[in-house]
């Protein structure tokens, strides 16, 4: 292990995380949030932590869907929800950010509490309801901008009464995909938040469809990924890849939460990570590599992510296992994938993708 990254760890575990532990969570994000919108702002902090957890290894290295990803490890959906943090998590060892969710209009979300930690469980209860300053201030803040990895722009329909009914629904997503037409690297059709006004209308097979028929309309040439309800069932994962051809779309995220009946909001990490691996494996079975599969969900060491590659993911995302294992993770990650690839005999992450499932 690198010195500079075990002190982090340990730091992080004996004395930040007990401390940011007996706090709100919500208010942890919030600071962790305006700290790193702090730091993002000074090249000197940029460059310390670029040498501190920026290394990068040409093994880790890919052209996915014509971006260049230096790292497979991206931040998932939901923590930078305003795209305030794209200059600091480049430098943490991130290969890519996906922000948002962003909506056609600014949310404030559900009610709070909304946010709880089940630490036995190494999960978090996620019941924001797509809390984001909206589509047009989001756009706003990153037009003719350039950061130092690719974005993507997670975009859902606004969490509100007047977006229920089905084509209200799709207006705001095509306000949204309009909005980042020309801004962030690719767009995520976010069609499974479990903890939105009317629930998941999209992820039904022939709202989907109307879905995905008007957003190709647009003509969007970025590329653009879906991402899935962690608890679909194979019959309904067959209809979605089938409607992934026909729309050329051209992956899947796997996955979002995991809901739970009777309780609001959705479990993130430890409790939605078997799910996120079988539907990856399942998925990489259908279509190889003829569409993208990110890994996400229960990311907590480079042990996790190996796994989801190995199972047929390309990229991976996390957001959980930062927050219970410290923002070093990430370079830990990236070490520890070089490591064993190596020691597996593969001279490039490529040649591991999928190998546990073909
Ligand atoms: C605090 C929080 C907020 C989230 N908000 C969103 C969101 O706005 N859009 C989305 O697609 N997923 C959202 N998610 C789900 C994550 O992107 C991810 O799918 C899930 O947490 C599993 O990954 P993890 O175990 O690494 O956290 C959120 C998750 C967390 C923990």
């Amino acid at each position: 292990m690198f010195p500079i990254e075990q002190i982090v760890r340990l730091k992080y575990k004996y004395i930040a995380k007990p401390l940011l532990f007996r706090r709100d969570p919500e208010e942890v994000h919030d600071r962790a949030t305006r700290v790193g919108v702090v730091l993002g702002k000074s090249r000197v902090v940029q460059s310390i932590f670029r040498s501190c957890f920026g290394r990068k290894d040409a093994s880790l290295f890919q052209t996915v869907c014509g971006i260049d990803f230096k790292s497979p490890i991206g931040l998932a959906a939901g923590f930078d929800k305003n795209a305030e943090l794209l200059n600091i998590l480049p430098a943490l060892g991130f290969g890519y950010a996906e922000v948002g969710s962003v909506t056609g209009e600014s949310c404030l979300g559900n009610a709070k509490p909304r946010l709880w930690r089940i630490p036995e469980e190494k999960s978090l209860r996620v019941y924001y309801g797509l809390k984001n300053d909206g589509a047009e201030a989001i756009s706003a803040r990153l037009k003719g901008k350039t950061f130092a990895f690719p974005v993507g722009v997670s975009i859902a329909k606004t969490n509100s009464p007047a977006t229920v009914e089905t084509e209200q629904g799709i207006a705001d997503y095509m306000k949204v995909a309009e909005a980042f037409r020309d801004i962030g690297d690719y767009i995520t059709i976010n069609t499974s938040c479990p903890n939105a006004f009317g629930g998941e209308p999209f992820s039904d097979p022939v709202r989907l469809e109307k879905l995905l028929k008007a957003y190709h309309a647009l003509h969007i040439t970025k590329p653009t990924f879906l991402k899935l309800a962690a608890d679909l069932t194979h019959e309904h994962l067959d209809q979605i890849v089938e409607l992934s051809k026909t729309y050329s779309i051209d992956g899947f995220i796997c996955t979002n939460l995991k809901k739970e009946a009777g309780e609001k909001g959705g479990l993130s990490g430890k409790s939605v990570a078997s799910l996120s691996d079988d539907m990856i494996a399942y998925i990489y079975k259908k279509v190889g590599k003829k569409k993208v599969i990110i890994g996400c969900g229960g990311i907590f060491s480079g042990e996790d992510a190996y796994r989801k590659i190995r199972k047929g993911a390309t990229l991976v995302q996390l957001i959980t296992g930062m927050i219970y294992e410290g923002p070093q993770l990430i370079s830990e990650i990236n070490r520890d994938l070089v490591k064993v690839l190596k020691k597996d005999g593969f001279s490039h992450i490529s040649e591991a993708i999928g190998k546990d499932v073909l």
